[in-house]
């Protein structure tokens, strides 16, 4: 959706698209090769200020013309303003483009009508997220850039008429929807988005503040956690996403413990944020110069990142008891494997157990 906007969107030479520093990989890359990309950031424990927002807009001297922010941060659940930073977009003449994947399971979002300040003029949601399965999502905005102009994709569906010279297109977003539509996956999005709105988007936040609150103070009672990003939970400000790493331990090896003894899925490495993952474990330019090289030259390296708990509807309190004594284990030595590296995965593995996938997965 976001690579599909950073493909339409009419950038002039000279544009800067200003973003954070707090994005994921897919609110990154796809501008750096369309416009100048300037990033924002506060710090590591707080949203983006507006004001940044607003000196950034002054010093781009009206070559800004669209302004990409997260609504919250896969990495730190950081919730930013995105209200404020739109009116302030407009204000300078500008558009905003919300990252919503992470936002939209965790908060009502209301985008607002047309010429509204804070409204949102485009915003881009992952099914997965949202309890729907893998490979759909949605860009929702406004559609005139799309009806100027070719789509990026071009093929079947997408077209009223064609000749052998000449192709008349549909009007969007039919135009931008070439080839077979994947609609089991629309269907089963729109079913998902039904649901938590029928459950209630702030009983969702309701539930997921008690789980966050009673985890976040069970691990600042636990010697050796560091968390990255806040050391508190406020729901104002964040989603159930706690970024962590256990003293002395390996991220991969803290995971590889937590699904092995515990059966507790957790995500961990980089979270396709490096920039940002970067500036929480205040990794200099010197030491990223030298990751870069290792990676490029295949040589063997322990790969730097941190552990996320995150929360989805289903979560209970149980649960984050367990989760709680399971890391209160871990972190005074107390687990059973001897956990090894697997260069070729990035993991860990307990040398005494080995998978067998094909027990599980028979292709
Ligand atoms: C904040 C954020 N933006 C974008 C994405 C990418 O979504 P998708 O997996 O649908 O490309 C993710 C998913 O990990 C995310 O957390």
């Amino acid at each position: 959706a976001i690579n599909k906007l950073s493909h339409r969107f009419p950038f002039e030479k000279g544009d800067v698209v200003i973003t954070t520093l707090m994005e994921h990989h897919s609110n990154d890359l796809p501008w750096r090769d369309k416009a100048q990309v300037v990033r924002i950031y506060s710090d590591e424990k707080s949203p983006i200020n507006p004001k940044l927002l607003q000196d950034a807009l002054e010093k781009s001297q009206g070559r800004c013309k669209l302004v990409v922010v997260t609504g919250a941060s896969n990495v730190t659940g950081l919730i930013n303003p995105i209200y404020d930073l739109a009116k302030i977009a407009h204000q300078y003449g500008a558009q905003i483009l919300v990252d919503a994947a992470q936002l939209a399971p965790h908060r009502k979002i209301t985008m607002g009508k047309r010429g509204e300040e804070q409204s949102i003029d485009y915003l881009a949601l992952s099914g997965h997220k949202m309890y729907a399965p893998f490979g759909s999502g949605a860009l929702i905005g406004w559609p005139e850039i799309f009806e100027q102009g070719e789509p990026e994709y071009k093929g079947g569906g997408a077209v009223k008429f064609v000749s052998r010279d000449e192709i008349v297109w549909k009007e969007p977003p039919e135009k931008e929807e070439a080839g077979s539509p994947n609609v089991v996956g629309v269907v089963a999005l729109a079913m998902a988005a039904k649901n938590l709105q029928a459950f209630g988007m702030d009983r969702v936040a309701d539930h997921e503040a008690k789980l966050a609150y009673k985890l976040v103070e069970g691990m600042q009672g636990i010697p050796g956690i560091e968390f990255i990003g806040p050391e508190t939970y406020n729901p104002e400000v964040r989603v159930g996403v706690i970024a962590f790493n256990v003293k002395g331990l390996h991220h991969a090896k803290t995971a590889a413990i937590l699904s092995c003894e515990f059966g507790i899925a957790v995500r961990n490495g980089c979270f396709c944020a490096q920039p940002y993952l970067k500036q929480l474990l205040h990794f200099t330019d010197e030491q990223s110069e030298w990751l870069k090289n290792k990676i490029k030259n295949d040589e063997e390296v322990e790969l730097p990142g941190a552990v996320r708990a995150s929360f989805g509807v289903y979560n209970t309190l149980e649960e984050v008891d367990v989760f709680i004594e399971a890391l209160e284990k871990i972190a005074r030595g107390d687990y059973q494997g001897t956990y090894v590296p697997d260069p070729e995965r990035g993991d860990y593995w307990p040398k005494e157990f080995k998978p067998d996938y094909q027990e599980f997965f028979n292709f």
